[in-house]
């Protein structure tokens, strides 16, 4: 028997939050590594310029308007993509971030935390994460076969200072990437997997006014993690892809429920 495969060709993809920096590089890598791609967002016109760029590379894509705390929408793009091209066979849950109002200002505390801003914050990290899988992974488990992965972060692990509500869900996202594996397995079979990613430090719209000033240069936090990352830079967003391919593909078979950091060591670094 050959080495499993990474292609991905044939295989029909959905990505939440497609149109975000990590989003969308790593829609264009899914697609370059042969899968079909349909790109969620809730701004579809630029959902549809991602496709057209796929497509004017000669990949495959097309896009949907799709917020994922809206389960109609989400309802309706599901049965479009079904009567389009017939199955769901990766569903990855780009879509998420930290919120500015949910970060604690540097001279305020905890006391000061908006609850509001918190939930809201909670809310579209975890169960807009959940009720996607819910929506999208109904087909899979017809097929008996599909691949869901979710968006993780450092904070999962160590929680940074300032952002509470985004560190407690993306550390409920790890939980709740073991719980659904388990689950599918169970219920469904071997041919449904699910695992995360844990992005390091990637410069993107969701973080940038924690990380840099607005003249481009670093504030303080973003200068103490990249001294907390060995690579001393920010990941390019191209450096997920690899590993959202394997794990995307048949030659992760025998892996479910696992977190896999992407990270330039980050998570592996005591900082001395
Ligand atoms: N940038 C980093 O360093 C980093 C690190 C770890 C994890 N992450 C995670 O990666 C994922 C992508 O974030 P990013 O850094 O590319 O940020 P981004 O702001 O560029 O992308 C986030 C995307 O989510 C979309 N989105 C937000 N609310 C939505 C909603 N209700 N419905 C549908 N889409 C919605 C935004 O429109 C955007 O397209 C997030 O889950 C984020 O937490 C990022």
């Amino acid at each position: 028997m050959g080495n499993p495969s990474f292609d991905l060709k044939g295989r029909v993809a959905v990505v939440t939050g497609g149109t975000g920096v990590l989003g969308s590089a790593m829609t264009r890598g899914l697609a370059q590594a042969g899968a079909t791609v349909c790109v969620l967002g809730r701004r579809v016109e630029v959902g549809q310029k991602l496709a057209a760029e796929i497509a004017s590379q000669g990949g495959q894509a097309s896009a949907w308007r799709a917020d994922v705390m809206d389960r109609a929408q989400l309802l309706q793009a599901r049965e479009e993509i079904l009567a389009k091209y017939g199955r769901i066979d990766i569903l990855l849950n780009g879509a998420g971030g930290n919120l500015p109002g949910a970060s604690i200002p540097p001279d305020k505390n905890f006391f000061d935390l908006n609850i509001g801003e918190f939930q809201k914050v909670v809310d579209l990290n975890l169960t807009g994460t959940v009720l996607p899988s819910q929506i999208f992974a109904e087909p899979m488990s017809k097929q008996g076969s599909g691949v869901i992965i979710n968006i993780s972060s450092m904070n999962a692990i160590r929680p940074l200072t300032r952002v509470a509500g985004y560190s407690a869900a993306k550390s409920a996202i790890n939980n709740f990437t073991q719980w659904l594996a388990v689950e599918m397995v169970k219920k469904f079979g071997e041919h449904i997997r699910v695992n995360a990613i844990a992005p390091g430090f990637f410069l993107t719209e969701q973080n940038r006014t924690l990380l840099t000033n607005p003249d481009g240069s670093l504030t303080e936090r973003g200068r103490l993690i990249l001294q907390g990352t060995p690579f001393g830079r920010f990941g390019k967003p191209e450096e997920l892809v690899g590993t959202l391919v394997w794990l995307c593909s048949d030659a992760a078979n025998f892996v479910t429920g696992v977190v896999v950091p992407v990270d330039g060591g980050f998570s592996a670094s005591a900082g001395i």
